[in-house]
């Protein structure tokens, strides 16, 4: 959870003399063998604001893995685990751009600063006084040239503190990101968000609307009329934002999005075509991003790149070309999922370390590589995937 800061600890940090302490702070190392002793050194000097100051420090220094230019920003531990990262946000407002927002769950700002840069007003607000606070701060530190320290918001960014299910403002996109965390624990159940999700809906029926979710909502209780976006990061699903259908082509329900924190990114919509053939495994196993699967996109993913599935049930491909940027795995040999032939081949092929992906069986991974007792030198990878009812296992090349 974190120290609990204050809208004075935000005012004292973003201050002349609140800068220069946390740049005097940020010289030292904090580690967890560290702090202690380093704590009692900020204390000395700096008395009570010595937990604001290591936390401010500590916490930039974690945001840096999630949030671009946030070199001088402000947070709360929280508010920083909920902050949604630099790369979704900058997608979120290319979809929104040119329009005027309203951000109702604004919390520090990480997406207002965002579409900031390309919408031309922006609405942003909040129940939480810290955090809209926090929000000013980092906003203004955007605009203003270094060594100014008036805190103020970006010039087309308007903060307020407003209940999100009281609409506050006209002819504005809507969006929010209800808080995931219910008594300190993830929860999947659409009414325990904060604010609940269907109270939310329900508020701004008819306008144009874009809702951040947890990826592992259950949509089919929602049953959303406009497109469900499921969005990941480096390889890891991350949100799924359900989009008004307003602010969506015609006919799309579902998207998956891959984004890269390079800045590169790719969709793929559900009204793409999903022809594939059935036929025997190619030359190569490909594992589709978890965006593509958890948004029932296999089928338009294979057409679209000339694969197709090693089962009809099962969201492995294969095909004779890896896409670009996609690990794919060569396949060296099929075999029947038995542990001895199993284990024979690999000795036999001298392998040592074994990545094991499953899908649609029941193995652990972990004891199934310690059963295997391998000692060799060669790494290699499994795929045990169900073809039909039989458990097969494809002997791969390590890409
Ligand atoms: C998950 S955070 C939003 C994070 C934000 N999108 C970001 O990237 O930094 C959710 C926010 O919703 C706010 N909130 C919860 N209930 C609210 C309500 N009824 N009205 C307005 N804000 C609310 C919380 O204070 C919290 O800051």
């Amino acid at each position: 959870m974190g120290y609990r800061f204050t809208r004075d600890d935000v005012g004292y940090l973003g201050s002349a003399t609140g800068r220069a302490a946390l740049a005097e702070v940020d010289r030292l190392a904090l580690t967890a063998a560290s702090l202690l002793k380093d704590l009692e050194q900020v204390r000395r000097v700096h008395g009570d604001l010595a937990a604001a100051l290591v936390e401010t420090v500590r916490l930039r220094r974690r945001a840096t893995a999630k949030l671009a230019d946030a070199g001088e920003w402000l947070f709360t531990d929280d508010a920083l685990q909920q902050a949604t990262p630099t790369a979704v946000a900058r997608h979120r407002a290319a979809r929104l751009a040119g329009r005027a927002v309203h951000d109702l769950t604004c919390s520090i700002g990480a997406e207002l600063v965002e579409l900031a840069r390309v919408c031309p007003a922006v609405v942003g607000s909040d129940l939480d006084d810290v955090r809209l606070a926090i929000a000013a701060h980092n906003l203004g530190q955007r605009w203003l040239p270094v060594g100014e320290s008036d805190a103020s918001p970006a010039r087309n960014v308007l903060l307020a503190k407003a209940d999100a299910l009281r609409p506050s403002s006209r002819d504005t996109v809507v969006i929010a990101d209800p808080a995931r965390r219910a008594d300190g624990r993830r929860t999947h159940d659409p009414a325990k968000l904060q604010p609940p999700l269907p109270d939310l809906l329900a508020a701004y029926r008819g306008r144009d609307l874009a809702v951040k979710c947890a990826p592992g909502l259950d949509f089919d209780r929602l049953d959303w009329p406009g497109e469900i976006e499921i969005v990941s990061l480096d390889g890891a699903v991350r949100e799924a934002c359900l989009w008004s259908q307003g602010l969506t082509e015609p006919s799309v329900t579902r998207r998956a999005t891959v984004l890269s924190s390079t800045g590169a990114g790719w969709s793929i919509t559900d009204t793409e075509p999903d022809d594939i053939d059935e036929r025997a495994p190619g030359e190569w196993i490909i594992d589709p991003d978890g965006a593509v699967v958890r948004a029932g996109l296999v089928r338009h993913y294979a057409a679209k790149h000339g694969l197709w599935q090693l089962d009809p049930r099962i969201a492995y491909l294969t095909g004779d070309a890896v896409p670009e940027g996609v690990r794919g795995f060569r396949i060296l040999d099929r075999l029947d999922y038995r542990e001895k032939p199993l284990r024979a081949e690999l000795h036999r092929r001298d392998c040592g370390p074994l990545e094991i992906l499953t899908r649609g069986v029941d193995i652990d991974p972990d004891a199934l590589r310690s059963r295997l007792k391998l000692r060799g030198s060669q790494p290699h990878t499994l795929v045990i995937t169900r073809i039909g009812r039989t458990p097969t296992v494809f002997l791969c090349a390590t890409p």
